[in-house]
C-alpha cells in the first residue's frame, strides 16, 4: 500500500484556518485524490470542517473515504454521511457497536486494535483498506493524524504546498502535531521535486520518507 500525506501549510508551518490555498492547489489536491484509491482523515478535521473529498465536483463510486477516531466523537451531521459511497469509520473495538448504532447505515464502522490508549494501529487500518481493494491511500490531515502516520512509519511520501502566508499564531494547527520528536530529534526526508508557482506564490514540494528508502 502506497501512503501519501498531503497538506497545505503557511510559511510558519500552520495548516489552519481552512481555505487559504489557491485554485491551483485545489486542483493539485483533486488530482492526488484521482490518482489514489482511498482518503483517510483525522476526526479533528471532520469536527472542524465538512469535507466530502470530491473530484471535479463528483464523488467517485469506487473511491474509499475513511475517518479515524480514538474517542468515537464523530459529528453525525456531516455531508460525508449524506452523499456518495458509504464512508468507513475506524474506531477502537470498544466504541464500535455504539458508533455503528448512531450512524446506522450512513457509514461502516470498523474496529481496529489500539497500540496505546485511543491510538489505533495505522498498519491495521492500511491492511483493512487493502482488503477493500485499495492499493494507495491519501492521508488528508490534520496534523495529529499526519504525526501518527510518520510515527507509525506508514507514510511513504509527503506532498506539501507552502502557501505565501504567515499567521504567526500558536493557536492554529501544525502540519505535524505530536508530543515527542519523531526522530533523533529529526526524521530526514528526501526531496523528489519542488515546483514553484510564480502566479500564486505557492511552492509544491514532494518528499519521500525513510520508509520508501
Ligand atoms: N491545510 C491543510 O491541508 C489541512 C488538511 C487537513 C486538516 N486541516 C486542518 O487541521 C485541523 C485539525 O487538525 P488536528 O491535528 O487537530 O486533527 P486531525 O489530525 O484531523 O484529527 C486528530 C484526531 O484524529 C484521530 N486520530 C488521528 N490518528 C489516530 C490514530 N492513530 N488512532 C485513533 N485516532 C486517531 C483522533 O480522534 P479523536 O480525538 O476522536 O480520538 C485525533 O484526536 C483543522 O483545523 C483542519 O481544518 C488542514
Amino acid at each position: 500500500m502506497k501512503t501519501t500525506i498531503i497538506c497545505i501549510e503557511t510559511i510558519c508551518g500552520k495548516i489552519s484556518p481552512a481555505g487559504f490555498g489557491s485554485q491551483k492547489d485545489r486542483q493539485f489536491l483533486e488530482r492526488a485524490r484521482a490518482e489514489t484509491d482511498a482518503t483517510l482523515l483525522g476526526a479533528g478535521s471532520l469536527r472542524e470542517g465538512n469535507p466530502e473529498f470530491r473530484i471535479d465536483g463528483a464523488l467517485p463510486k469506487n473511491r474509499l473515504r475513511a475517518v479515524i477516531t480514538g474517542s468515537g466523537n464523530i459529528p453525525l451531521n456531516r455531508a460525508i454521511f449524506k452523499h456518495g459511497p458509504k464512508p468507513l469509520v475506524f474506531v477502537p473495538w470498544d466504541v464500535c457497536s455504539m458508533l455503528q448504532r448512531k450512524l446506522g447505515n450512513r457509514a461502516e464502522v470498523i474496529g481496529i486494535n489500539e497500540i496505546s490508549e485511543g491510538i489505533l494501529s495505522l498498519q491495521d487500518v492500511m491492511n483493512h483498506l487493502k482488503k477493500c481493494g485499495a492499493r494507495s491511500c491519501l492521508i488528508e490531515g490534520g496534523g495529529r493524524l499526519n504525526y501518527q502516520a510518520l510515527k507509525q512509519n506508514i507514510a511513504d511520501e509527503l506532498l506539501v504546498t507552502i502557501a505565501p502566508k504567515i499567521i504567526g499564531c500558536t493557536d492554529e494547527h501544525d502540519l505535524i502535531s505530536g508530543h515527542s520528536a519523531l526522530g533523533q530529534p529529526f526524521i530526514d526526508l528526501e526531496l523528489l521535486s519542488c515546483k514553484p508557482d510564480l502566479a500564486t506564490g505557492e511552492v509544491f514540494l514532494h518528499y519521500r520518507t525513510a520508509k520508501r528508502r
